[in-house]
């Protein structure tokens, strides 16, 4: 077979570790986005590219839905109406959360969420606000592509680690064509929903969804700024 010579090239050199990183450090969550399509050859770039990713004995476990117009609305629609109607007869099929939160988990899951309330002006408490803001995910926040992803159940933790790096990959190739994104678990809760709309079979589990499109750079919310822990926090070094 032949190897294509682009993956054979060295990339040692520092020009393209700044381009790599420059794009890896704009990445960031988008809560708003413009009314302005993405080409369905540009998701389907951005998907190829993102096979790439490395998945033990290369299994590739992920399935991607690629929603937009009436599918997307459709689904909005019925996702928001059970989100303001039926929130409690909805369960994820599988805990990406613990029960509850330890330190220094609590705290920074904590920040995240006051800092945007806080963007947001909503006020600490503010139930139905808070509410109609979390609904926001099921309108992709706006945007022109919705993305579905789901896993077979049969599938270990293992085969979760490989998805967790295909989803970074599309986000990051997404970011490299000027794309922004939102990867969003609060999809998976309504998994019945998005199996009647999308006609997703029983094995699968839905992991989580994603918004993909520009950016509405001028929202406010788009505004939220996230700190990460320094290398020395969370890394320990053994004999150099
Ligand atoms: C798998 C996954 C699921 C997420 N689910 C949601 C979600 O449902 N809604 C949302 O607004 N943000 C969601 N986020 C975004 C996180 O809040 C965000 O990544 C984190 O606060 C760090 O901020 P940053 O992405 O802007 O760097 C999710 C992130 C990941 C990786």
């Amino acid at each position: 077979m032949e190897i294509d010579p682009g993956r054979q090239r060295r990339l040692g050199d520092g020009e393209t570790a700044d381009v790599v990183d420059a794009v890896i450090n704009s990445r960031k969550s988008f809560r708003r986005f413009l009314d302005r399509p993405v080409e369905r050859r540009v998701i389907e770039q951005i998907l190829q590219v993102s096979g790439r990713a490395p998945s033990g004995t290369n299994m590739q476990p992920w399935h991607v839905n690629v929603i937009a117009g009436k599918t997307k609305r459709d689904l909005s629609a019925a996702l928001l109406e059970a989100h303001h109607n039926a929130a409690e007869q909805h369960e994820s099929d599988y805990s990406y959360y613990p029960d509850s939160f330890s330190e220094p988990y609590r705290s920074r899951r904590k920040k995240v969420g006051l800092d945007l309330y806080g963007l947001l002006g909503i006020e600490k408490g503010d139930v139905e606000k808070m509410k109609t803001q979390h609904g926001r995910n099921f309108m992709f926040f706006d945007a022109p592509i919705g993305l579905i992803f789901t896993i077979d159940r049969e599938l270990k933790i293992g085969s979760w680690l490989d998805y967790g790096m295909f989803l970074q990959n599309i986000m990051i190739a997404a970011r490299a064509r000027g794309l922004d994104t939102c990867p969003q678990a609060a999809f998976a809760k309504y998994h019945r929903i998005i199996r009647d709309h999308l006609d997703i079979a029983t094995d699968q589990i839905v992991v989580c969804g994603m918004s993909l499109g520009y950016a509405d750079l001028t929202a406010v919310e788009n505004h939220l700024e996230t700190q990460r822990q320094p290398v020395g926090e969370f890394t320990r070094f053994f004999d150099l």
